[in-house]
């Protein structure tokens, strides 16, 4: 029987232990397993290698995005980074967006220090840079669809193609919507990317990643090189994401329904410019976010229309939304980018990206969505005192 989604992600792992019919599934607590006999091992023998807690949350999070395999990392950099070396070689050409998250940007421009590759950073909303790039033959592209912080979308289906005929892999990183609201492999994308820190697990209490495809050979490329490097999940943090995935979709719908009122309520404030959420038209790839998209996600960003001073009383006087980095959880974030999750850019990079430093990202959790507006509003009368 071929079940939804919706009804994995609930019944993930549940009823599968044989010896006590446990309901949720046990959690293997172990480094190592004896053999049956000289010679003779066993399905697992080492937990760096694999683990049955891991498995069940290896075929879960490859049904939900629809792929046929995948790995679970120690976090969603560890993902980035075994699926950048494990794949390419040196010399080869890596193409990444400009308006990334942060400790991506770190990650490919380190790279692009180290020497080892080539990488070149675009506009990546631009197609045109995209063509242009291409004919350089890449081997690989990397794309954030929406981007963190800016919600900039492009349309998959159409980068992907573009990127297969001319030879490169297509990789996505699918951290913002989770496999709720879209599923790249199934718009043609090589490899889907998650940092499973966030909405996956969902209560922001541990650090994990998770890389999906429909090509066998290079989950069992990436699989090996996650235990020879040492990259795999801790076995207690598969046990919690297991948990976390139960409940992402009724999660993922109330923040999303949350962030809709907020949005609504921000568009009366004095003191929000532009805001950035692919469900506005103004949104850079609105019209393709409504058709590749199955929700718009609760993650927003906006620019604060105030001085320096009074953002930061806005910020000081928030009680619900807690000023911290990450995204996905339960509880409502907010972050200010250019001294949170994009410190480690440059300033000219900031710009290129179209990153003010005034911008605020909102990670909106399932809180009452009166409290959180209730919260807004006293925190910007407060910062309104400053005018
Ligand atoms: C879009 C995106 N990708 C990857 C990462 C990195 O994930 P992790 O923090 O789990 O290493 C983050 C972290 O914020 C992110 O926002």
């Amino acid at each position: 029987m071929n079940y939804n989604k919706k009804t994995i992600s609930i019944h993930n792992g549940l009823n599968t232990d044989k010896q006590y019919g446990s309901v949720i599934p046990p959690i293997y607590l172990t480094t190592t397993y004896n053999f049956s006999s000289f010679n003779n091992p066993r399905k697992h023998d080492y937990s760096r290698k694999s683990n049955p807690t891991r498995d069940i949350l290896q075929n879960v999070i490859s049904s939900l995005e629809n792929g046929l395999g995948s790995i679970i990392t120690n976090s969603g950099m560890s993902a980035i980074y075994l699926i950048i070396t494990s794949i390419l070689k040196p010399g080869d050409l890596l193409i990444c967006p400009n308006d990334c998250y942060g400790g991506s940007y770190r990650l490919f421009k380190s790279l692009l220090n180290k020497g080892i590759y080539k990488v070149k950073f675009i506009t990546m909303y631009d197609k045109n840079q995209l063509l242009s790039v291409l004919l350089d033959k890449p081997k690989m592209v990397f794309i954030e669809s929406p981007s963190n912080p800016l919600l900039n979308v492009v349309d998959i289906t159409d980068y992907c193609n573009e990127i297969r005929n001319s030879g490169a892999l297509s990789v996505i990183d699918n951290t913002l919507l989770s496999p709720v609201f879209q599923n790249p492999l199934n718009l043609g994308a090589d490899l889907v990317v998650h940092s499973c820190t966030k909405y996956l697990n969902g209560h922001s209490d541990i650090i994990a990643g998770a890389i999906i495809s429909k090509n066998i050979k290079i989950i069992e490329e990436l699989s090996w090189w996650s235990n020879n490097i040492g990259v795999t999940s801790s076995i207690f943090d598969s046990y919690l994401l297991l948990r976390g995935i139960r409940t992402l979709y009724p999660r993922l719908q109330n923040a999303e329904k949350n962030a809709l009122i907020i949005i609504k309520y921000l568009k009366t404030q004095k003191l929000v410019k532009k805001i950035y959420h692919p469900s506005l038209n103004s949104n850079i790839g609105h019209k393709i976010a409504k058709i590749q998209q199955k929700g718009f996600g609760a993650i927003l960003s906006f620019d604060f229309n105030g001085s320096k001073k009074m953002l930061s009383v806005f910020l000081n006087s928030l009680k619900l939304f807690t000023l911290a980095e990450s995204l996905g959880g339960v509880e409502s974030l907010i972050s200010h980018s250019a001294t949170m999750t994009h410190a480690c850019i440059t300033k000219q990079e900031m710009l290129q990206a179209k990153i003010s430093d005034l911008l605020l990202r909102i990670s909106v959790g399932i809180e009452d969505s009166n409290d959180l507006i209730s919260d807004l509003d006293r925190a910007f009368s407060y910062a309104n005192k400053y005018r």
